[in-house]
């Protein structure tokens, strides 16, 4: 139940409906009992400067933002935090009292946390990471791992152009790689990460092959659907230490619904479980 002063927030995005933020969101509002409601906002994109307007007018406190607004939402912010800009992409808005607006990107801080949190005997120094694709998960996941103190990153990608201009924005930790070239990039590899499409429900497996890919490395796959993809089956298969892409998106939220209800909430098993049953 919420009352006449409860804390607004939601997620904009065209469309929204397959969205789990809401149900995300809904669980942590229900279980720490807070005055708050988190919504789904169908916002076409033309319609974005009248959607910023009323989340001032309604004095919501924040909003995420999904597909197809998070480049498009930059210019409505007065401020733009540096991980969004690095990113190139902005997923939350935080208002302020007098509605100024200021958007981050809370993607990387939910990579590495639920890299941290799976696997606690991961170490980024260890070793330097394979990171496969170049698209917008892929700058989120390399500045997270550049953060967390990865110093060498090698990224792979089938367009090479898109990973050799990673290379140039995330310069000097990051180096571009062709496909062809993963095989033996994999042999002093300490962290491999998928953050291509690949893999996921419809689309085909990913076509690498682990053979010299050291025991000690760990896996971690962006997709989260199925669960246990292709490539965390067969790195599972090898006895390597995997880790599901799910725990990113509950944890990229956690800073949000802190900013606008005032609690840090924890990702939980139970969490994990209510997600996966949401088709
Ligand atoms: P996202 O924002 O989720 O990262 P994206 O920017 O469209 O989405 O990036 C998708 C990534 O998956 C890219 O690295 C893409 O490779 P290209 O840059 O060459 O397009 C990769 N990808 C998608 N389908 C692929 C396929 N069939 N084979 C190899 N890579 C693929």
């Amino acid at each position: 139940m919420i009352s006449g002063a409860a804390k607004l927030a939601g997620v904009m995005g065209w469309p929204i409906s397959h969205s789990k933020s809401p149900v995300l969101h809904g669980y942590w509002l229900d279980h720490y009992k807070v005055d708050g409601a988190y919504i789904p906002m169908a916002v076409a994109p033309e319609d974005l400067p009248r959607a910023i307007a009323g989340l001032r007018a309604l004095g919501f406190k924040g909003s995420n933002v999904t597909v197809p607004h998070k480049q498009a939402i930059m210019e409505f912010c007065d401020t733009v935090a540096e991980d969004a800009r690095m990113i190139g992409a902005v997923n939350t808005l935080v208002l302020d009292t007098e509605g100024r607006i200021t958007g981050s990107n809370t993607d990387h801080a939910g990579f590495i946390a639920n890299l941290h949190l799976s696997d606690p005997s991961w170490d980024p120094k260890a070793g330097p990471a394979v990171v496969l694709g170049a698209g917008g998960a892929a700058r989120a996941v390399l500045y997270g791992l550049i953060r967390a103190g990865v110093s060498k990153i090698r990224v792979a990608n089938r367009t090479l152009e898109r990973a050799q201009t990673l290379a140039q924005d995330f310069a000097p930790h990051v180096e571009a790689i062709a496909f062809t070239e993963v095989p033996a990039a994999l042999s002093d590899c300490a962290l491999l990460v998928n953050t291509t499409s690949l893999g996921m429900a419809g689309q085909p497996p990913l076509d690498i092959r682990l053979d010299g890919l050291p025991k000690t490395a760990l896996v971690t796959d962006i997709v989260y659907a199925p669960l246990i993809t292709p490539l965390l089956s067969e790195a599972m298969k090898r006895g390597n230490r995997t880790v599901d892409g799910l725990g990113m998106l509950l944890h990229q939220a956690v800073p949000g619904f802190e900013a606008w209800f005032g609690i840090r909430p924890t990702v939980t098993q139970a969490l994990r479980e209510i997600i996966l049953g949401t088709k």
